[in-house]
């Protein structure tokens, strides 16, 4: 007797996004938590969607907010040797474009929907072990016996260790400094700036809200950086040599280190636990696809459960972990390329000139923009 079809692990990006389409397609499932509805809704992480994205949100209809909050664009700068440089994704990629919307309001929007439809979801009920043979949860409050377990629950979760995986790992001598400020954004669309300092984003929230980064030592302590020091770096990092470009300043409000690495678990499969989403694998945050490839694992599992809860097709979830794996490394190269194309690395002047070389030839050869343009916007879920 099992107490579920589909246990899920985290209630991330992955697991919430997960739990909603196994309902679509009639399959029970419980979520587990390990931390508060508050903690998980305010935790502030990624802000690109790729269209992808959007599209399955919208098309299982949970981006009602999406569609009247998110911000639509059609383009990124690339700004380097003091000029900026418009990279068209929208123009070269087929007329896709990306949404600019936060992770955690994408996580609130599933909760909601979760809660409303009345379906299990348990805060505070972290995991402590994963049993993926016989398709057991031990939890805080108890077990869970599942038929298929869905290890959801990031990179510090415990499911990856129920998998006997190889593991594919890069740690970069960098990190991001991210902060969130009252200020209207300064640009229409996000700057990506390579200096000699370091790397620098500009991002935004909303019209009254920018995210922006820079990048730091990766031991760095943040209580080395008041406010005056990130925005006297900010400004001098992302300035335009005829000083036309000057970065709205306001009152941070959130301010945290992230670590950048890179990081593949295969396989993602074991006996009867799925892995998706960070507990498989992580990028560095410069491609923003840490989020977007969660969700494509999920809607690949999603598929697969559907046909065996239907009609007992395993040969989707035999081809889960190879068919995600694709999408993963392409994700994987796209995301170090930008990395290593963007950041200050060793400070080698050689290996400084080859970057400055790839960023003009990306931004004077279309070939090259598009390659950078079609990996932004996203790859559909059948080229990858
Ligand atoms: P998560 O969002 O990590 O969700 C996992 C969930 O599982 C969490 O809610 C966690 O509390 C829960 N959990 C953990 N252990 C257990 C357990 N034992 N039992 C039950 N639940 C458990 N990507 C970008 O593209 N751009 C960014 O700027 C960016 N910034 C980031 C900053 C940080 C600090 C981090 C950690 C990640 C960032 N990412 C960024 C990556 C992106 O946010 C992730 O790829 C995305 O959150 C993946 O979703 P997920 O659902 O797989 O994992
Ligand atoms: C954001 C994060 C990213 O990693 C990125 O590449 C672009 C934008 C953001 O948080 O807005």
């Amino acid at each position: 007797m099992t107490d579920t079809q589909v246990g899920i692990v985290g209630a991330g990006p992955a697991g919430l996004l997960l739990g909603h389409l196994l309902a679509r397609l009639g399959i029970d499932s419980v979520v587990l938590e390990a931390r508060s509805r508050e903690y998980v809704e305010q935790r502030v992480r990624a802000g690109v969607l790729e269209q992808g994205t959007v599209d399955v949100l919208t098309e299982t209809g949970v981006a009602d907010r999406l569609q009247r909050e998110g911000m639509v664009h059609h383009g990124i700068e690339l700004r380097f040797g003091g000029a900026g440089h418009r990279v068209p994704l929208s123009d070269l990629a087929a007329g896709r474009a990306i949404t600019v919307y936060g992770q955690q309001e994408v996580v609130k929007d599933l909760i909601a929907a979760r809660l409303d439809a009345g379906l299990p979801l348990e805060f505070e009920a972290g995991a402590t072990e994963v049993d993926a043979e016989v398709g057991i949860v031990r939890h805080e409050g108890g077990e869970l016996r599942c038929e298929v377990i869905a290890g959801c629950d990031g990179f510090h979760g415990v499911s990856r260790a129920a998998v006997p995986a190889q593991v594919f790992e890069r740690v970069y001598p960098f990190a991001w400094l991210g902060i969130l400020a009252h200020a209207a954004p300064s640009s229409e669309e996000l700057i990506y700036t390579h200096h000699e300092r370091g790397f620098a984003l500009h991002s935004m929230r909303s019209p009254s809200v920018t995210r922006n980064y820079l990048q730091v030592p990766p031991d760095e302590d943040i209580e080395d950086w008041p406010d005056e020091r990130i925005w006297a770096e900010l400004q001098t990092r992302m300035a335009l040599a005829d000083g036309s470009f000057s970065l709205n300043e306001g009152e941070i409000f959130e301010k945290g280190i992230a670590p950048m690495r890179s990081f593949v678990a295969e396989p993602m499969r074991h006996g009867r636990l799925f892995l998706a989403g960070d507990a498989a694998h992580i990028v560095p945050a410069t491609g923003a696809k840490g989020l977007n490839l969660a969700v494509a694992d999920v809607r690949v599992l999603a598929r697969g459960l559907g046909a065996y809860f239907d009609h007992g097709d395993e040969r989707g979830l035999d081809g889960y972990s190879e068919r995600c794996l694709r999408r993963v490394w392409r994700v994987q190269h796209f995301s170090w390329w930008m990395t290593q194309m963007l950041h200050r690395l060793t400070g080698d002047p050689f290996e400084a000139k080859l970057q400055r070389s790839q960023l003009e030839y990306v931004v004077r050869s279309e070939a090259a923009a598009r390659t950078l343009a079609e990996n932004y916007v996203g790859l559909e879920l059948e080229d990858a």
